[in-house]
């Protein structure tokens, strides 16, 4: 059967090829190091467990999700959150979705603005989603590059006015999945009024917000006062309490946007299961307790890879944010050709910066999440690697 025209418009999901290739290398007896997917390796916080068990055999959590836009102690707990973490006020009453994931919430605010040939400004690199949806939607994604000139920070006088004119949305994303970087209130205040200016929403992916290093607290766009008139975020607790797998975040904002996305979800999905819902609460609720364990442990594995890799030649100041490195290749390599040398010679699975955007040429992506055992003694494996492996000439 032929596939649709929209989906024969998009490439496969990249991570299922590079999941393929390690699954051969596995099989050929050969386990890499793994650097490459983001996905935390540490087990959910047993309060969250113990929460959901306790949900779960509730049987009003079983049905449905009759509310829509989550359940109203789940927005209470997200409203109470937001306070404390950003000291933004979100009102639990139509200014917050509960979202079955943020991917979820992503893919679905672009279908419910995008129309064939309608503007989406993209950071390139990127999370993949952004770009594909548009692409999904028949919209017409143009790139804001991310480089290390402009701190990975999308430079808005560079977007021709036609162009910032003729856009419906603008994603921006930090912590920043690929880069690490991050962006400043400052750089918030100028988008808002970017916003503002031409008439477009702004999608803030915040789903690494809580991933953070030395003390640096990541700031949420709502922050800028206004913010609500140009803005939606997307958070999750994917990353924070190691729950990828749980699929919940919520959508924050103002309520036109909330409400458009509530509009498409509840014409596609039936909302988050009631029990992960109440789970949700209780990690919400004791985030304060558990964030520094998770970042301490994230710390120790980016100083270690960044310490190892400036030994062998690089220069790189540590990310503050995200569980990301993104480290430029060496002369005489493309991020291909660098990230086959790294798991032909070094057995050390990174991702090809191309993967992400035009503009992730030049780079590969190093996640701090590792399976197995003994963390920080695996990247010290594979600096050693690198080092006995690669021809370094710098
Ligand atoms: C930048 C970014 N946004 C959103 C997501 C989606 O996370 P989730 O759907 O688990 O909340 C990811 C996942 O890797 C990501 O990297």
């Amino acid at each position: 059967m032929e596939l649709a025209q929209r989906l024969q418009r998009i490439p496969p999901y990249p991570f299922r090829e590079i999941a393929a290739l390690k699954s051969k290398m596995i099989a050929e007896g050969k386990e890499p190091i793994d650097f490459g997917i983001g996905d935390p390796d540490m087990p959910t916080p047993g309060f969250v467990i113990d929460a959901l068990y306790e949900a779960a055999n509730d049987p009003e959590t079983h049905p449905y999700d009759e509310s829509g836009f989550g359940i109203p102690e789940y927005k209470e707990a997200v409203a109470s959150f937001a306070k404390r973490r950003f000291g933004v006020d979100v009102d639990p009453d139509g200014e917050i979705q509960s979202c079955i994931g943020s991917k979820e919430a992503l893919v679905h605010i672009i279908w419910a603005y995008i129309d064939p040939s309608d503007v989406v400004l993209v950071p390139d690199p990127a999370y993949s989603v952004y770009k594909v949806q548009t692409t999904w939607c028949g919209g017409a994604p143009f790139p804001m590059p991310l480089t290390m000139d402009n701190g990975f920070l999308p430079d808005l006088d560079a977007i021709p006015r036609s162009v910032a004119k003729a856009a419906k949305l603008m994603f921006l994303n930090y912590p920043n999945n690929p880069t690490g970087a991050v962006a400043p209130l400052e750089y918030y205040e100028k988008a808002v009024a970017f916003a503002k200016e031409y008439e477009l929403l702004i999608v803030n992916d915040c789903a690494y917000s809580e991933v953070a290093y030395d003390g640096y607290t990541p700031c949420s766009i709502l922050q800028v006062d206004g913010a609500k008139d140009v803005a939606i975020e997307m958070h999750s607790l994917s990353k924070t309490f190691n729950m990828t797998g749980w699929r919940v975040g919520w959508a924050m904002g103002g309520a036109e946007y909330v409400e458009a996305l509530s509009k498409c979800k509840s014409n596609v999905d039936s909302g988050t299961f009631m029990a992960i819902q109440r789970a949700a609460i209780g990690a919400l609720n004791r985030f304060e307790e558990w964030v520094p364990e998770m970042q301490g442990e994230y710390q120790a594995r980016r100083d270690a890879l960044i310490d190892g890799l400036n030994s062998l030649g690089w220069e790189l100041e540590k990310p503050k944010a995200a569980f990301y490195v993104w480290l430029p290749v060496p002369p005489g390599y493309t991020s291909e050709s660098f990230a086959t040398a790294l798991l032909r010679d070094c057995m050390v699975l990174a991702i090809p910066g191309a993967v992400y955007g035009e503009f992730g040429e030049g780079f590969v992506r190093m996640s701090l999440t590792l399976k197995g055992d003994d963390k920080v003694g695996q990247i010290q494996q594979a600096i050693a690697n690198m080092k006995a492996n690669l021809d370094l000439s710098w």
